[in-house]
């Protein structure tokens, strides 16, 4: 039995999971309300919360699975290795968890597993029973990142396309903002699209060579377009306006897939990342797996946005092959990889 004790804390949730030979048998997450008033995270309170729940989030993440796996006993002793997020993200949420994972690898003499926080989200799709076999194709659309990765194994991941401006989650929160919405505005505007008409509104196409992606364009388009009408315009036609915005994130985002799966040859193609909750982004994948003869992957919302499943997913990954770290690795904001 392998079992890998996880930490994710890169931005504003605080979150470790459980993970026997490739099983999660725990995910808890504890959301940081404080940032909604701030209509963005607000990374010093960000680092405190984290900083409060970090020790009850791991405990609870240890009694959940030692409730579940009746074979043997989990406990802190029984982990074999302590798995967390590395890298990117904002670098005080960072060092909590790392510094966090740390002290309990020493204390534990347990080994350490650094992973990356965006090949955790591409892995996520491990999880489900029914899950991608190597060569695959993931979209990851977050609201830091939006990239489509080549999948040859679990430990070989390569950025084949990614954006050059804005993020995709960006995309859909910047223009929510716009309509007067709160922040994170990408579940607001998926609510309000499912009752909207997503070919009402028309805004700029981006002109991007080879699989990168542009949203910044969209954004501007966007309040270009809502500059020229009336004081009553948004409210009037807030379902129209979200559906045709999210239309025309996701046309953006298959239009490059499309572009991917012909050039690359791979018909498994999987989404991942906070934006992959979004409602128009499953159904468009899925039909355009049964239209063009795609398999299509779709993680559950729980290992969709931030998780630690996913980091012990893949620090399990990682155990397997022996990659582990020492301890005088820090973590880092921003990264290749
Ligand atoms: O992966 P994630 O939880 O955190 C990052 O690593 O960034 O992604 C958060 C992003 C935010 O921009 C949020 O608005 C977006 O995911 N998001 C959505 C939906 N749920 C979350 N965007 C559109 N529709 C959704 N249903
Ligand atoms: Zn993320």
């Amino acid at each position: 039995m392998t079992c890998i004790l996880a930490i994710e804390s890169s931005c504003d949730e605080t979150a470790a999971a459980i993970c026997v030979d490739g099983k999660i048998l725990s995910n808890v997450i504890a959301s940081q309300a404080v940032h909604e008033k701030y209509g963005g995270v607000v990374p010093e309170l960000a680092s405190r919360a984290h900083m409060e729940n970090i020790v009850p989030v791991v405990d609870q993440s240890i009694k959940v699975a030692a409730a579940l796996y009746k074979q043997s006993p989990i406990t802190l002793q029984t982990i074999d290795a302590i798995a967390f997020t590395q890298a990117p993200g904002l670098i005080g949420s960072l060092l909590v968890g790392a510094q966090f994972a740390k002290s309990l690898s020493l204390s534990l003499e347990k080994p350490l597993i650094a992973v990356h926080h965006m090949q955790a989200h591409v892995l996520a799709n491990l999880i489900p029973d029914e899950h991608p076999t190597y060569p695959f194709l993931c979209l990851t659309v977050s609201g830091g990142h939006t990239q489509i990765v080549l999948a040859n194994s679990a430990l070989d991941l390569q950025v084949i396309g990614e954006t050059i401006d804005d993020a995709a989650g960006e995309a859909f929160d910047k223009t929510a903002k716009l309509l007067g919405l709160p922040y994170p505005g990408g579940p607001l505007i998926d609510r309000y699209a499912q009752l909207g008409n997503p070919t009402q509104f028309k805004f700029a196409e981006p002109q991007v060579p080879d699989l990168n992606f542009s949203f910044s364009g969209l954004k501007t388009s966007v309040l270009y377009f809502l500059q020229k009408q009336s004081t009553d315009f948004i409210e009037e036609n807030r379902n129209d306006l979200c559906a045709s915005i999210q239309h025309a994130i996701i046309q953006i985002l298959l239009k490059k897939l499309k572009k991917a799966v012909a050039q690359t040859g791979v018909k498994q193609v999987c989404i991942a990342g906070g934006v992959s909750a979004n409602s128009g982004l499953r159904k468009g994948i899925q039909e355009m797996g049964t239209k063009h003869g795609w398999k299509t992957f779709v993680p559950p919302f729980d290992f969709c946005t931030d998780n630690a499943a996913m980091i012990a997913i893949t620090g399990y990954y990682k155990y397997l092959a022996g990659n582990f770290t020492d301890l005088t690795i820090n973590p880092s904001a921003r990264a290749e990889w």
